[in-house]
């Protein structure tokens, strides 16, 4: 992926950021999907009284693109804390290993970030091959 469109994809999720619902963690998180068609979706982190309730990111903007049709994906970018670069939760990881997003962009800022494959940062996945009983 050309960093143009790394950078525009962190854009994207710097303003999803923006709107993150995150009263008790005060930890806001923006994440944007690219689909194979070269579409955006984004998301931001949606926290809950109840705490488990809560949504990451991640998931939100794959929710997105997954109510749109979208199946098929080229990268996602998230971000956090402008002092870290935030990595996927373990249960997001096993999310983005179901769709198969190829490349997980992970930064501080527009200019600043990391990138991971998949395999890299999940590997031996849980995957539908496992459930394929002979
Ligand atoms: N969070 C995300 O949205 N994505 C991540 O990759 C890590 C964590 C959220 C969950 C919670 O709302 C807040 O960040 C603190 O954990």
């Amino acid at each position: 992926m050309e960093t143009e469109e790394i950078r525009h994809l962190l854009a994207k999720a710097l303003e999803a950021r923006k709107n993150s619902y995150s009263p008790y963690s005060l930890y806001p998180v923006g994440a944007a999907v690219m689909a194979g068609d070269g579409s955006i979706y984004t998301g931001c982190n949606m926290e809950n009284v109840s705490y488990p309730a809560s949504l990451c990111a991640e998931r939100n903007a794959l929710g997105s693109a997954i109510a749109d049709g979208k199946r098929d994906f080229l990268a996602i970018a998230i971000i956090g804390s402008p002092d870290d670069y935030t990595m996927p939760c373990g249960i997001c990881r096993q999310v983005l290993a179901e769709f198969r997003v190829p490349l997980i962009i992970c930064g501080k800022s527009e200019n600043d970030y990391r990138l991971y494959t998949l395999e890299e940062i999940f590997p031996a996945a849980f995957t539908a091959d496992e459930l394929k009983n002979e």
